[in-house]
């Protein structure tokens, strides 16, 4: 199937099940297809933990539970489908000066990613990469010169000490990746971007079409950090009108979190929850209504404590008694259900991430590149592993 029937056949799936997927149980009881269909919501509800994250961290084996109470949706296993770009397993793995301020995980992805990029004939402009350790791996592994650009001068200064301890010929570019001028630096070279965030490959996909830059590599990340509040499909065909909120849906993915960090996203969403309710109660405000981020690190407060500090933060007055226990309870309950009840919206995460994929790497085709959609590795190591390369 070709980019676009992919495209076309999976937007038409989106539009068809958009009832599942658009309301995010978070921010309301029950979502309507609760009521069309209830069998399914109550043995959504009964699953155990266990089964909760099996589900979560398995694509197929996600859809293949949908599947068996709306049979259409079988068709998604197929759509989401790519292939998985395998490391030769030949070049040395990263190592001393190379390795040095690269975190484990980052180094694997990195790893993975460069394997993952074919012959590189022009030279290499890395795109918002921070310290560099991408470019600075190609570096040493091709014979063209790198310029990494990032926005933050403490990054570009830590990169350039990393490049030359490593002796290799990379330099940066303290740069903003959204004013016009950054792209000048595409001409002629050879793009790649690990993990660039919404507006910032979207960026890079118009600059690399306006310059003519040679090649492109590119893992997309974070699609839902844009300035537009609403999607705006990169190909005349695309007619899903995305929120920001729903661009969300496609990294809600946590297959690398580890047990902790698990603890600690089911306190967070808990905790949300019960404020919800307590802004319900004391301002008569509407679960729809969405609040700032809260920092993380609130989260080593008690929950009281915790409440009043981001009740302080909202401007809601809070007494001095409440029932914070049963508030709590309230929360954990409320967590429990909505993970379950978001199963059912998570099997069209996947599918609407490569929707978005593929809308990326059509815009590419029609501006005259040749386009391969791939996994430049497997989920465990980050479920952000779509690869979209480009040559002119
Ligand atoms: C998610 S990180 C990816 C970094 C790197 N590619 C990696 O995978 O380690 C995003 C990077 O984009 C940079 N960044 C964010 N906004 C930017 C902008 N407007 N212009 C240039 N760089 C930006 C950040 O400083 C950060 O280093």
């Amino acid at each position: 199937m070709d980019f676009l029937a992919r495209y076309l056949a999976l937007q038409d799936a989106l539009n068809r099940h958009a009832s599942f997927w658009r309301p995010a149980p978070f921010h309301m009881a029950r979502p309507d297809w609760c009521v069309q269909y209830p069998d399914w919501a109550a043995q959504a509800l009964a699953l155990n933990d266990a089964e909760v994250e099996r589900l979560n961290a398995d694509n197929v084996a996600l859809i293949d539970w949908a599947a068996h109470r709306l049979p259409a949706l079988a068709e998604l296993q197929a759509l989401i489908e790519l292939p998985r770009i395998e490391s030769p397993g030949d070049a040395e793995p990263v190592s001393g000066q190379l390795a040095w301020a690269m975190p484990g995980r980052k180094q694997a992805q990195v790893e993975a990613f460069a394997e993952a990029v074919d012959a590189i004939e022009n030279p290499i402009l890395e795109w918002c990469g921070g310290k560099g350790h991408l470019g600075r791996l190609l570096a040493s592994r091709t014979n063209q010169p790198v310029l990494s650009l990032d926005y933050d001068a403490t990054l570009c200064r830590e990169g350039e000490l990393l490049a030359e301890r490593a002796h290799v010929d990379q330099h940066f570019v303290c740069a903003d990746a959204l004013q016009p001028d950054a792209t000048h630096h595409l001409a002629g070279r050879h793009a790649v971007a690990l993990h660039a965030c919404g507006d910032l490959h979207l960026a890079l996909l118009r600059g690399a079409v306006r310059q003519h830059a040679a090649a492109l590599d590119l893992s997309p990340c974070c699609y839902y950090r844009t300035v537009d509040a609403v999607y705006r499909p990169l190909n005349p065909e695309g007619t899903l009108q995305l929120t920001r909120d729903e661009l969300h849906l496609p990294v809600t993915d946590t297959a690398t979190a580890g047990a902790r960090d698990r603890r600690l996203r089911d306190r967070a969403m808990a905790w949300k929850l019960a404020f919800v309710r307590l802004r319900e109660e004391l301002a008569g405000l509407s679960s729809a209504r969405t609040f700032k981020p809260v920092p993380a690190s609130w989260l080593s407060l008690s929950f009281e404590a915790w409440c009043r500090k981001l009740a302080a933060r909202e401007g809601i007055a809070v007494p001095a008694h409440y029932d914070w226990p049963a508030l709590e309870a309230f929360g954990r309950q409320r967590q429990r259900e909505v993970m379950r009840l978001s199963l059912v919206r998570h099997v069209f995460r996947r599918p609407l991430e490569i929707w978005l994929a593929l809308d990326r790497a059509l815009f590419l085709e029609r501006a005259g590149y040749r386009v391969r959609l791939a996994e430049f590795c497997g989920r465990e190591l980050t479920p952000r592993n779509l690869f979209i390369s480009a040559r002119l």
